[in-house]
């Protein structure tokens, strides 16, 4: 157990197509030691490629793929952004970035940004060579103009599973700065 105190929350998360989504659950069960919340987890479909919703769902309230239309009324981007009091995406892919910085909505969990009346907070996770691009540091500072926040990667050591070898660059966010920085923003 943590000795920080508890915290609470209607938290909604949007995953993204990034083999770190897989780190996911790693990052739910650090927030569980400190959190008394619900945790949404909004996956797009190629997410659910790398990590299937049901394994998802052992560590979250609810998951959310949008691919079944049976669930359109009752999760879509107006309730998801209603429904909820913080709105994360990680992994936040380039993809993503590009979604939001430019206001486009090729899925629900770019979608739930533009319908969120809250800024949302963003946790990329990409190689050294995507990161560094022009493109995606443009998206990165549009983002941060428009009142989001971007979290900076780490830079260290990782498992890269499209080169399936260990380089360095820049790294998801430690679990216990994920939690700090999820308290911080439902203050
Ligand atoms: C093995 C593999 C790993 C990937 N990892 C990343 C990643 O870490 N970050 C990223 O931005 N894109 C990554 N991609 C590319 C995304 O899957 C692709 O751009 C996709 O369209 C992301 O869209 P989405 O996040 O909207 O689902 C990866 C692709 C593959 C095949």
């Amino acid at each position: 157990m943590s000795d920080n105190p508890t915290f609470g929350g209607r938290l909604l998360i949007g995953a993204g197509g990034s083999g770190a989504v897989a780190l996911l659950p790693v990052f739910l069960s650090a927030l569980r030691a400190e959190f008394t919340g619900t945790v949404t987890v909004l996956m797009t479909h190629t997410a659910t490629t790398f990590l299937p919703a049901s394994t998802m769902g052992l560590f979250a309230d609810q998951v959310v793929t949008g691919d079944d239309p049976r669930t359109w009324a009752r999760d879509n981007h107006v309730t998801l952004a209603e429904d909820h009091d913080l709105y994360v995406v990680l992994p936040a892919t380039a993809n993503l970035l590009a979604a939001a910085a430019t206001g486009a909505a090729p899925n629900l969990v770019a979608t739930t940004v533009l319908e969120s009346a809250s800024p949302v907070a963003f946790f990329p996770v990409m190689s050294a060579q995507m990161w560094a691009k022009p493109a995606v540091q443009r998206n990165v500072a549009q983002l941060r103009s428009d009142g989001h926040e971007v979290i900076d990667p780490g830079v260290g050591p990782r498992y890269d599973v499209g080169l399936a070898r260990v380089v360095s660059g820049p790294t998801p966010p430690a679990p216990p700065q994920f939690v700090a920085k999820v308290r911080e923003l439902l203050r």
